[in-house]
């Protein structure tokens, strides 16, 4: 063990956690990110002190200067993860050092303190089990949202001197409203999500206060989310909103945006990839162009597309839209590529797979 890994987190129970039968009934249909159980971790970060009071409390409002550097220059990142209740009843995570490190290198490029591997798995740990009673049951989970942002009352332009990591979760079911077999895309041809050199690349809330205004678009169209292209040549296919986004060919094979530095290097694209490639299945890692997915899209060649991350898990794209004219992907619903992908994803993330990679980490 390093002197990382013995931060000291302290532990204030909650005084009045949410009732027995309140609770339930806040799981039965808990929808995305609206309910929060009774508990969070908070970490604090100084210049010269470095991480320490880590504490596991009640839940509750956080206070902040309105000088606040986070409320002007937006120096913010989080993560997205998700806890499992496993068939055997136990407790689940699915690849969290993953989540760890992508945390590192977007604390590196917000230029913010790098939050150690074992401190964050240790934050996601206590959290879980402390509101292990908020994991709704069935096809639902427990999101853990941990974030960071800059906490010093101090207008001037630099790297603040103090920050927050805090550690919320929220009992979740679908993310798309009842569990659509389908959703659609509506294309931004007018903005962009990210260019070279930005932020494209790493989780931080600006990337996502920067496409609001291209999901109010989609929305007004709609569609369940925007598709966004590349800044330069506004062609290539680059991801969704919140989620990354694959192309099933008639011949088997798969096609996912590049890692360019303008996407997010989601975990679940990850998995997918080495899952559908131990299948034997030809996966191709290239820029896929507007005018040929309309164009494969027409001919039968592409099969299926579909968008994945933590937060949707696998969900089918069946319609795009866009101003120069709508299209249907295959017969607009989901197809055999996506689901059996799906239903094998989240038999490993569930415990009902063997889970060969060891990506699940059992933690009750
Ligand atoms: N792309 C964006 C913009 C996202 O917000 C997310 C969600 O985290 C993803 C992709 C998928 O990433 P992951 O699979 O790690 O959840
Ligand atoms: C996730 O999938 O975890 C995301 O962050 C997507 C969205 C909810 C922001």
């Amino acid at each position: 063990m390093n002197a990382e890994q013995d931060l000291p987190f302290l532990h204030h129970p909650h005084p009045e956690p949410v009732a027995v039968d309140v609770r339930t009934a806040m799981l039965k249909n808990p929808g995305f990110g609206r309910v929060f159980t009774d508990h969070m971790v908070t970490i604090r970060w100084t210049e010269g002190r470095g991480w320490h009071d880590a504490q596991v409390r009640p839940r509750e409002a956080l206070t902040l200067d309105p000088a606040n550097a986070v409320l002007h220059y937006a120096q913010e990142i989080f993560e997205g993860l998700k806890a499992y209740r496993t068939k055997d009843g136990g407790i689940s995570l699915f690849r969290p050092e993953q989540n760890a490190f992508r945390f590192q290198a977007s604390a590196e490029r917000l230029a913010m303190p790098v939050l150690p591997v074992s401190t964050f798995l240790q934050a996601i740990e206590q959290l879980v089990k402390v509101d292990a009673d908020w994991i709704p049951g069935g096809e639902g989970s427990l999101y853990l949202r941990p974030f960071m942002f800059a906490n010093e009352a101090f207008l001037g332009v630099r790297p603040s001197s103090e920050y927050l990591f805090v550690v919320i979760a929220s009992a979740v079911g679908a993310y798309f409203k009842g569990g659509k077999k389908a959703i659609s895309v509506w294309l931004s041809e007018h903005y962009t999500r990210s260019a070279a050199g930005g932020t494209g690349a790493v989780k931080c809330g600006g990337n996502y206060a920067a496409s609001l205004i291209a999901q109010a678009e989609a929305s007004r169209n709609g569609c369940d989310q925007v598709v966004f292209l590349d800044s330069k040549d506004h062609r290539w296919v680059e991801e969704l909103g919140g989620m990354n986004i694959f192309f099933v060919f008639e011949d088997g094979s798969l096609v996912t945006p590049p890692l360019s530095g303008t996407i997010l290097p989601g975990i679940t694209r990850a998995s997918l990839i080495s899952l559908a490639r131990s299948e034997g299945r030809e996966v191709r890692e290239e820029r896929y162009g507007i005018d040929q997915w309309r164009a494969d899209a027409a001919s039968g060649k592409l099969r299926e597309a579909f968008a994945c991350g933590t937060a949707a898990v696998i969900s089918p794209i069946g319609e795009i839209k866009s101003t120069g004219g709508d299209f249907t992907i295959g017969d607009g619903s989901s197809g055999p590529v996506t689901e059996a992908l799906k239903a094998k994803l989240v038999g490993i993330q569930r415990g009902e797979i063997a889970d060969e990679n060891i990506w699940v980490r059992k933690i009750a």
